[in-house]
């Protein structure tokens, strides 16, 4: 079953006087439990593929198809509900609140969506590692824990898609792999379905699935495993 259909996406961004033209005519679909990496030169338009397909960008035309359902014609308030509950971020800066624990920044999206479910917090933070952490605060602990806390953080309303723009870019390579093998714990153990952009190509051990991006094109698409 597909999660996510994307159809003849282009995107540009325009000024006054003149229009780029970032994505040219992308079409994919990601299969329930795929492991997609995307890589690409900087400038590409990886993150910009990202944004567009997760809805948190708007696109110039083509077509998104979450789970059968066009991203285009649904409304604020459903689209907010799918970021909220059916859709999990991780990006490259962790993007925690500093004043807020490792604990509270978790049940933090739980709350936004409607339910701090301790124990499911809890949980979670012990199957991460996290547990005996849970009090301190983001700029006491190294930047691995940072990127694991914000992975449970994405995971908190139990989404079906977990979207990642590089991940492991500020990470150490010890770091990085410990993070990769979260990633790869949430889709070998929890099913999920997973999206990441990243510079690396000794990422793609983790994934089924690989798209070459250049000059906003798609350049190789192909299933690893
Ligand atoms: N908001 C914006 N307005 C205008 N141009 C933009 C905007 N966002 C991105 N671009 C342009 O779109 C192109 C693709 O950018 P994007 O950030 O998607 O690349 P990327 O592949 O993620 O690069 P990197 O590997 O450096 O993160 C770049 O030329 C960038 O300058
Ligand atoms: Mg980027």
């Amino acid at each position: 079953m597909s999660v996510l259909e994307v159809k003849n996406l282009v995107k540009n961004y325009s000024t006054k006087s003149f229009t780029t033209n970032v994505l040219k005519d992308l079409s994919f679909t990601i299969e329930k439990g795929d492991f997609l990496v995307i890589t690409g030169p900087s400038g590409s338009g990886k993150t910009t593929l990202l944004n567009c397909i997760s809805g948190l960008e708007k696109i110039t035309s083509g077509q998104i198809l979450f789970e059968g359902e066009d991203l285009a014609s649904i409304s604020n308030d459903k689209m907010s509900e799918l970021r909220k509950k059916h859709i999990g971020f991780v990006f490259q800066a962790y993007n925690l609140l500093p004043n807020l624990t490792l604990y509270e920044n978790v049940a933090l999206a739980g709350i936004i969506a409607g339910d701090e479910n301790s124990k499911r917090i809890n949980e979670l933070l012990t199957h991460f590692n996290l547990i005996d952490y849970k009090n301190y605060f983001p700029n006491q602990v190294s930047g691995g824990m940072q990127q694991r806390c914000a992975i449970v953080r994405s995971l908190i309303n139990d989404p079906e898609i977990i979207f990642a723009d590089e991940p492991t870019g500020n990470l150490d390579s010890k770091s990085g792999e410990e993070v990769m093998k979260t990633f790869q714990f949430l889709h070998e153990q929890y099913g999920k379905t997973i999206v990441m952009v990243t510079h690396s190509l000794d990422h793609l051990k983790y994934a089924n699935r690989h798209i070459k991006i250049i000059d906003g094109q798609i350049i190789n698409d192909e299933r690893l495993s």
